[in-house]
This record gives structure tokens, C-alpha cells and sequence, in this order.
């Protein structure tokens, strides 16, 4: 029982299945993965969730938190490489961890995608909608407040749930019903309309810092860290650092931790291994290129940011673009409102096409139903019934819950996933030494472990309720995992048949 809990999905079998029918086309070369990457990376973080990172947690220091966190990802984003390259098929992470942990792990890192993907896409289809309607005020039109936001949100002064008197968020519903029609369309459409607003929102980020740079006062970066450098908490009791109100940790480090939602995404590159050009090349090139730009990116964005305006001054809900306004440059705010919706669309859409490809190398393994999750779309050759129902769950949650649970909820599920992959890299290497691996993570175990502590890190910087929501969210996937996919997987019935043999074999005996 325990030994069919862990059993491993040999890596030789799954480069095997690749061959097979019912795959996805190849159609994608390194400088589409890295758009994809870029376009999953750059938006609700730098140009909402700033705002509260550094006027709450991080003062000036959001410079550095954006450091800490890029360092983090640095470190996973080494390893997802690795295992692109080994095993490029559409699983990702989940993948990785069949091929390591076996398969009780492999479930849980699927079902922990699930908050990565569809509830990140939430998180993002909610801040679209807050720029959207940002910009449609700004024009003097106004949608009822009725319908233009989640009916409920959390205080995090008193630690208390408030009515917010709206019903639901339509906007949020309507930008995810469009981006689910485009994705069941097809990969070639989708990339290259990803690309164009990669464009448009790299140029409204290069804007921000050169333009920006004249406004800047040094003086804004004093103090530095206002609330000190670390802000760590062990379920509840802060163990560095100064605790906020709600008892929740403050400093850089847990303003690295809110901010970490600026960075997810590099890692979906690995998601469309499958339909890669050339994969064991370009996924790692697409996920570290994405990656450092980012990184550069925003760190120049946060220094521009805390140095325009005075930390405790910096607006919480569109903070890039009020620091132009405050600055006396309304042109400005708008188009960075165009920027940011814009960026915010391309996330959208890259990590709304992640979710069903995890999807299809589950259903691949029998882990979820197979005729629906795995059905590849006979004309148009993409994953269409797991996409529309994606598309369905994102609009629900985005229109329904608050922006700030969600964010901490992908953060945490994704930072699970990160530290799972770093874990599966250190293991493979000495399962199976020799295997190929034509993109080899440097430093082996000091890049992975560091991946490890560093993600363990900020998931104890962020506030306790998270570690809940996660373990309740852990909880629902055990209860499906053994009441579907354990009787399911692929894996049992190869174990099943097995056993069956081996009894003929006696009985011939
Ligand atoms: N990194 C993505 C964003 O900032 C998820 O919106």
C-alpha cells in the first residue's frame, strides 16, 4: 500500500508517451516561450500588489524585498529548468514529481497548481477589473457598484470579514469568458496575441523608469526600512521582526512574500514544453531569460516607485499610476492604466493556459477523468473541455472572492509547488544520475537547497490564515485523490495487471 502511494512514473515511459497520438502541436520557439514567460509574469504584482508591499510591509525596502523574492525564484526557476529539459511534456511541476516522489506527491503538487493557475488567474481577472474600471471612471463612466466587485473582503486591521454591499465582479466574469474563447481557438493565436501585448506593457514598464527617474527624490528612500528587514512568523508567533496589525509579520522580508505574486509565472514556460519547437533547449532559456528580465525590471520599478513618493503616500489599489498623478502628470496615469490592463490581459491568458494542460498530463495518468480533461480538440488541437471549464471556475472565484485572500492563496500554493520542485531536483539526481539532461541546474545541492529554505522562507512570512487555507485546500485534494485517482492512475492499473500476470504465471505452474 505505502510502496503504491510513492510509485514512481519511470522517466523512460514518459518520454514514450510523447510519441503518442492526441499531443499538442510544436509550434513554439525560444523567443515565444520567452514572451509567454514575460507575459505571465508582468502584471497584478507590480502594478497593484506594490501598493500594500511597500505602504504596509516594506517602506523603500520593497527594493530589496523585490530582490529577495527574485533571488527565490532564481533558485527555482533553476531547477524547473532542469526538468524542462529532461522531461518536456505538459505537466510541469506535476510531472517532475511523478517521475521523483511518486505519485501520492505528484497528486498533491497537481492539486496545488490548481491554486497556482486557476485561483492566480482569479487573483488577476480581479485586478483587471479594478484597473478597467479605474480607467472607465477616469472617462466619467461608472459601472453599478453593484456589479463591480466580490461581495465580501477582509479587514486586516480587525481580522474580521465585512460586507462590501456589491453582489458580484462583471467585469472580472467578462474578461475571463473572452480569454477562455480565445485559448479553446488555439496555441498559435494565443501566442501571437500574447506577444503584442508583451510589447505594449514592456513599453509602459520602460515609460515608468525613465520617465519616472526624473521625479525621484532620494530623500523618499529614508528611512529605508521602516518596519525592519525580515518579518517571519511560525503559525501565528513572530519569530524576527515586527508584527503588524492583525498580527500578521511586517518588514522586507514579508513584503517579499505579498510581492512573490509578481514573479509566478516563469515557471508556466514549462507548462508548454510539449508544444515547444525544440524543448530541452528553449524551456530553459524561455523560463531563466524570462526571468532576469523581470527581475531587472522590477527592481528598477520599485526604486523609481519608493523614490517618487514618500512610502506611507503610495496608493494601495493603482499605485504606479497614482504616483504620476500625484505628481501632476494625469496623461500619464491613464496610460499606465492602459499598460497595466494590458499586462494584466497577458497574464490572464498565459496562466489560464497553463491550468488545462496540467490538466491533460493528469488525465494522461488517469488521475482525473480522462475523456474529459484529456480530450485535445480534433480541428483546433488544444485542451478544450478542461479550458471552458477553467474558464468557468476562474470567473466564479474572481467574481465571488476578494482579491487579497486569493493573492496570498497563489503565493502559498505556488510557493509549495517551487520548494517540491527544488526537493524533486535533488532526488532525481541521485535516483537516476545519468540520466539526460541537456539543461544541468549549476551548483547541485547548493542552488536547490537554497530554493528549499528560501521558498520555506517567505511562506512563513505571510500571514498564519494562509497555512490553514492551505492545509483545508491539501485536505479536499487527499479526500479526491483516494477516492478517484488513487483506484485510477495509470499507475495502479499497471500494478493491477502486473499482479495479474504474475498470478497466471503461478497458476501455469
Ligand atoms: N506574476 C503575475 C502577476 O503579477 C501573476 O500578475
Amino acid at each position: 500500500m505505502a510502496n503504491n502511494l510513492f510509485a514512481k512514473k519511470p522517466l523512460s515511459l514518459l518520454l514514450e508517451e510523447m510519441k503518442g497520438e492526441n499531443r499538442l502541436r510544436r509550434v513554439l520557439g525560444p523567443v515565444t516561450l520567452t514572451s509567454l514567460g514575460v507575459g505571465a509574469i508582468v502584471g497584478t504584482g507590480i502594478f497593484v500588489l506594490t501598493g500594500v508591499a511597500a505602504h504596509d510591509k516594506a517602506g523603500p525596502g520593497l527594493i530589496l524585498s523585490f530582490v529577495a523574492a527574485g533571488i527565490a525564484c532564481i533558485f527555482a526557476a533553476l531547477c524547473y529548468a532542469e526538468f524542462a529539459s529532461m522531461a518536456p511534456v505538459a505537466g510541469s511541476a506535476y510531472t517532475y514529481a511523478y517521475a521523483t516522489l511518486g505519485e501520492l506527491f505528484a497528486w498533491i503538487i497537481g492539486w496545488d497548481l490548481v491554486l497556482e493557475y486557476a485561483v492566480g488567474s482569479s487573483t488577476v481577472a480581479h485586478g483587471w477589473s479594478a484597473h478597467f474600471q479605474d480607467l472607465l471612471n477616469s472617462f466619467g463612466i461608472h459601472i453599478p457598484y453593484a456589479f463591480a466587485n466580490a461581495p465580501f473582503d477582509y479587514n486586516l486591521d480587525t481580522g474580521q470579514f465585512f460586507a462590501t454591499g456589491a453582489y458580484f465582479d462583471v467585469p472580472a466574469i467578462v474578461i475571463t469568458a473572452i480569454i477562455t474563447a480565445i485559448l479553446v481557438y488555439g496555441i498559435r493565436e494565443s501566442a501571437g496575441f500574447n506577444a503584442g501585448m508583451v510589447i505594449v506593457k514592456l513599453a509602459i514598464v520602460l515609460f515608468v523608469i525613465v520617465v519616472g527617474a526624473f521625479y525621484v527624490d532620494p530623500a523618499n528612500w529614508q528611512p529605508f526600512a521602516p518596519y525592519g528587514y525580515t518579518g517571519i512568523s511560525f503559525f501565528g508567533y513572530t519569530l524576527f521582526g515586527q508584527t503588524g496589525a492583525g498580527g500578521a509579520p511586517i518588514g522586507v522580508l514579508a513584503g517579499a512574500a505579498i510581492i512573490f505574486f509578481a514573479y509566478i509565472g516563469f515557471d508556466s514556460v514549462s507548462t508548454h514544453a510539449e508544444e515547444a519547437k525544440n524543448p530541452s533547449r528553449d524551456v530553459p532559456i524561455g523560463i531563466i531569460a524570462s526571468l532576469i528580465i523581470c527581475t531587472v525590471l522590477y527592481i528598477a520599478v520599485s526604486a523609481i516607485l519608493t523614490g517618487m513618493v514618500p512610502y506611507d503616500k503610495i496608493n494601495i489599489n493603482a499605485p504606479v499610476a497614482d504616483a504620476f498623478a500625484q505628481k501632476g502628470l494625469p496623461w500619464a496615469r491613464r496610460l499606465i492604466d492602459v499598460g497595466a490592463i494590458t499586462g494584466i490581459t497577458s497574464v490572464l491568458l498565459v496562466m489560464m493556459l497553463s491550468q488545462p494542460r496540467v490538466l491533460l498530463a493528469m488525465a494522461r495518468d488517469g488521475m482525473v477523468p480522462t475523456s474529459f480533461f484529456g480530450a485535445v480538440h480534433e480541428k483546433f488541437r488544444t485542451p478544450w473541455k478542461s479550458t471552458m471549464l477553467t474558464g468557468f471556475f476562474v470567473a466564479l472565484m474572481a467574481a465571488f472572492l476578494p482579491l487579497r485572500i486569493l493573492a496570498e492563496l497563489t503565493n502559498i500554493g505556488t510557493l509549495l509547488a517551487f520548494t517540491i520542485v527544488c526537493a524533486a531536483v535533488l532526488i532525481m539526481r541521485r535516483t537516476n544520475p545519468k540520466a539526460e539532461r541537456p539543461f544541468r541546474a549549476p551548483w547541485v545541492p547548493f542552488v536547490p537547497i537554497m530554493g528549499i529554505l528560501s521558498c520555506l522562507l517567505l511562506m512563513f512570512s505571510l500571514p498564519v490564515e494562509n497555512w490553514w487555507r492551505l492545509f483545508i485546500w491539501l485536505g479536499l485534494g487527499f479526500l479526491i485523490y483516494f477516492g478517484y485517482g488513487r483506484r485510477h492512475s495509470v499507475m495502479a492499473k499497471m500494478r493491477a495487471t502486473e499482479a495479474a500476470n504474475l498470478q497466471a504465471g503461478e497458476g501455469v505452474k
